[in-house]
């Protein structure tokens, strides 16, 4: 029996029956439409409308069909099931008889399908959170792993100056632990539950709101009916969060694949996770990380659907936000799935220490530096600049590096170069000039080590609490 066909005189068209239908899909909200279910019915119990025979009734029932979708696939093929709602009510009642057909008073699909998907979302969150701090903690480790080696870090892809390799991919754990927390804070606004709100003006019955928000485990009931059934805000900061965490994982992949080629060489790629050429037999081609770039293009592509599907729309609810689900599955899936892979290859890619630090020794990406020297020695830093900048051209046409001109020659350009100076343009005396929390000094790399360890420590503590 359909749930709204008193009134009709005239049966669906069977191919527009078909096309409106959204079990396919909304099928995997199953456990949270029964939990709400159960809620639901426990309050009606409350308010006097099941007797307490008929609630253990429904409760069963609820129990049943949760056992029957995990023990057999083919239990949800239901070609008559109009949603995830409808099939449930149908098996309900198939299951203990026309009591099954109570469950529905005084609630409305409106109301179940905007609770469902915030149970959806904050599961979601919370796996997502965890393969987080996986991903973040592996970073964490390759970059305590990396010790004291340098690697040019680039501005407009040019090299600009030496960075400790620790300090580069702690960039990476910053923008992982800031994605984790843009979805924590996702999760503390969604978490209210919109049962009790009815069709879009409250339930028509005096159902115990809070009672119901407990039971699901939300911090209380939502605050006005209205919003409750047509608020997708969750939804959209859910998968705008996820577009961000993409676009990070896209422009690491980016870089990645760039550094594993042969004009850097500064990373091996991993077999485990490249593939050969048809065709070429030398080839081993970064797969991984053309598909994590490839697939963040689809990411943010569903939260632009998402965005577009809501925004004509009037109060409260409109049928078109039965579009809103499938963007928020396929970025949270394609998410889910990535995270594990990625964190697998950055376990096992190699890091060619010797090219990258090889590769900070030419270029002038101690001409900052050298500037400083001159800077400390009270030359004014416009000055100071247009001096190295000199003493680089005078480089360029003898074919050499800073620390390979004379004393002679550097004294031409400023009396205030000294012996000193060439102890300053080393490596070492580089990093350690950025000694500036935040900077690449090998003790300001240490602090920041521990403390991204501390945020990982409280991230953990978090997702254990919630799992
Ligand atoms: N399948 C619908 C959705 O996903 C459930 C709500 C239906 N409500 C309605 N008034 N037709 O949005």
């Amino acid at each position: 029996m359909k749930m709204w066909s008193g009134r009709f005189r005239q049966p669906l068209d069977p191919e527009f029956e078909r096309w409106q239908q959204s079990f396919s899909f909304d099928r995997r909200l199953l456990r949270y439409e029964l939990s709400a279910s159960g809620a639901h019915a426990t309050a009606l119990k409350n308010a006097g409308v099941l007797s307490a025979d008929e609630l253990i009734s429904i409760l069963q029932g609820l129990e049943q069909i949760s056992q029957k979708a995990a023990s057999s696939t083919a239990f949800l093929n239901d070609d008559e099931a109009e949603d995830v709602h409808h099939f449930v009510e149908k098996q309900l009642v198939a299951l203990i008889g026309e009591v099954g057909y109570k469950l529905h008073s005084g609630r409305s699909r409106n109301e179940q399908i905007a609770t469902d998907l915030r149970l959806y979302v904050r599961a979601a969150i919370d796996q997502l959170r965890e393969e987080l701090s996986e991903l973040a903690g592996t970073f964490l480790d390759r970059a305590e792993q990396a010790g004291d080696s340098a690697v040019p870090a680039y501005t407009h892809l040019q090299r600009a100056e030496p960075a400790l390799v620790s300090h580069w991919l702690l960039a990476y754990v910053e923008m992982f632990l800031r994605d984790a927390d843009r979805l924590s804070d996702c999760r503390k606004r969604l978490n209210v539950c919109p049962l009790g709100s009815g069709a879009v003006a409250g339930a028509t019955l005096p159902l115990d709101r809070s009672l119901m928000a407990e039971k699901l485990g939300f911090d209380g009931p939502t605050a006005n009916s209205i919003d409750a059934t047509s608020d997708r805000d969750f939804a959209i900061e859910f998968v705008q969060s996820l577009a961000i965490l993409a676009l990070h994982l896209s422009r690491w992949a980016e870089e990645m694949i760039l550094f594993s080629s042969q004009q850097y060489e500064f990373i091996g790629l991993p077999e485990a996770y490249s593939t050969g050429s048809s065709a070429m037999p030398q080839k081993k081609n970064p797969d991984l990380l053309e598909l994590v770039r490839g697939k963040s293009g689809r990411v943010l592509g569903q939260a632009t659907a998402l965005m577009v599907t809501v925004k004509g729309l009037p109060l409260a609810y409109n049928k078109d936000l039965q579009e809103s689900q499938e963007p928020l599955f396929d970025s949270a899936d394609t998410l889910l799935q990535m995270l594990p892979l990625v964190t697998g290859w950055m376990k096992s890619v190699e890091f060619h220490f010797e090219v990258m630090q090889q590769a900070t020794q030419s270029g002038f990406m101690n001409a900052w530096a050298a500037a400083t020297y001159l800077v400390k020695r009270g030359v004014p830093s416009r000055l100071a600049h247009e001096r190295i900048g000199k003493a680089v051209q005078l480089c360029l046409e003898r074919n050499c590096e800073l620390h390979e001109l004379t004393l002679d020659q550097l004294r031409s350009l400023s009396p205030a170069f000294g012996e000193d100076f060439y102890e300053a343009l080393t490596l070492k005396s580089v990093l350690a000039v950025h000694d500036v929390p935040g900077g690449t000094a090998p003790n300001r790399v240490q602090q920041a080590i521990g403390a991204a360890r501390k945020k990982l420590y409280s991230l953990r503590e978090e997702v254990h609490a919630h799992a």
